[in-house]
């Protein structure tokens, strides 16, 4: 296939996240360098093929200096589903189905394959355009690392080591000031930021959506602890979570269109722990530091190999395929798979598991949470 193509776009959709910049960077210099293929960069996710005049040719040198840079040198939108594009009008919102402009725009732009960097709801319109004909590669970025098909996600790692480095500066705080300090994490309806920065982090409570809290577990542990002589505990909150029996909290205000973001249950759990163990308590929300920064080696490493593997996919024709990340190797899954479920962390994880043994509660009795642990394999 690599003889009839003679350009590919790229483009970034949803939420940025650290990475993004390397995997341009190593997609651009792969077509290129490997394929003598024209690279055209498409702006502000698929908002670039909906309107005219945002898209530009990209060089070698253009991609230069990138490796370290956060964000995304193209810009991104979560806002912009072809299928679904809102437009106000003095406040009133009217919805569109502009997905024909979408694959009248890549035709008129001379693109053979589009290779989209995104999570679930950028894979999820590749996928629904691959269906009236776009030829689509895509590669998983997410801070939340919930797409599945691939055990990792770009962003992801440096997310986590954020949301670690902040527990570490909180831990000596609460600890001088002996109080409990709760932080709210970013990942949506799944806890992987939560569970791997609080483990990494040393935190006594981690609370996600995988397992919903009951507040006397929680309380009982912070109340043990205080009894043991260790004054402060530190509580990671994924803003996904939610009570047993009840809902998530979605922040008042509403996005455009009325879309929900998900926000405030740090707060909620922090007045109930105010009242029920006495004591004093602080929340951080770390927000959208989550998904900023340079991105780590270990990023850079994935996003390196996932924007090389997806441009070798092209030339193999591997359309309609997703790079993915398995037992440690590159490897393609199909798009429809990745977008079928969600990933989130399975309660029999060995992850899950060596949390409890350190006594970290999980927002519910050992018992309640009913792991299935195999036991460690010694080989
Ligand atoms: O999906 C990444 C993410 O950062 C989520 O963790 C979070 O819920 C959401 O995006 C925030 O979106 P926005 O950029 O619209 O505030």
């Amino acid at each position: 296939m690599s003889d009839t193509i003679q350009r590919i776009g790229i483009l970034t959709g949803g939420g940025d996240c650290p990475g993004l910049n390397a995997v341009i960077r190593a997609a651009v210099k792969t077509a290129i360098n490997e394929y003598g293929w024209e690279v055209l960069g498409i702006e502000d996710g698929f908002e670039g093929l909906i309107k005219p005049d945002k898209a530009r040719l990209l060089d070698i040198t253009d991609v230069r200096g990138l490796l370290p840079r956060g964000g995304t040198m193209l810009g991104s939108t979560n806002r912009a589903n072809p299928f679904h594009y809102e437009v106000s009008n003095n406040g009133e919102v009217k919805v569109f189905d502009v997905s024909e402009t979408v694959l009248q725009r890549v035709r008129d732009y001379g693109i053979d394959v589009l290779l989209v960097i995104g999570g679930d709801g950028t894979m999820r319109i590749a996928q629904e355009l691959m269906q009236k004909g776009l030829q689509v590669v895509g590669v998983p970025k997410t801070i939340d690392n919930d797409l599945y098909g691939t055990e990792i996600t770009v962003g992801f790692d440096t997310a986590v080591t954020t949301a670690m480095e902040a527990l570490d500066k909180l831990h000596t705080t609460a600890e001088s000031h002996h109080r409990v300090l709760v932080i709210e994490l970013m990942g949506r309806h799944a806890g992987w930021i939560a569970l791997a920065a609080g483990v990494a982090g040393g935190a006594d409570v981690i609370l996600i959506p995988e397992i919903p809290y009951h507040l006397d577990v929680i309380a009982d542990k912070i109340r043990q602890r205080n009894a043991s002589g260790a004054q402060f505990s530190l509580v990671v909150v994924a803003e996904g979570s939610m009570p047993l029996g009840g809902e998530a909290v979605y922040q008042a205000e509403r996005d455009l269109g009325g879309v929900s973001r998900l926000g405030g249950v740090g707060e909620v759990v922090a007045a109930q722990l105010r009242r029920m163990c006495h004591t004093d308590v602080r929340v951080t929300v770390l927000g959208h530091l989550q998904r900023g920064g340079s991105p780590s080696a270990f990023d850079r490493l994935l996003a390196t190999r996932f924007g090389a593997m997806a441009v070798h996919m092209i030339a193999q024709g591997k359309v309609g395929h997703m790079v993915a990340l398995q037992d440690g190797c590159m490897t393609a899954v199909l798009m429809r798979e990745a977008v079928s479920r969600q990933k989130q962390v399975p309660l029999d994880s060995d992850l899950v598991g060596a949390a409890l043994g350190l006594n970290i509660c999980l927002g519910n009795t050992r018992q309640a949470i009913m792991v299935r642990q195999e036991p460690a394999r010694i080989t």
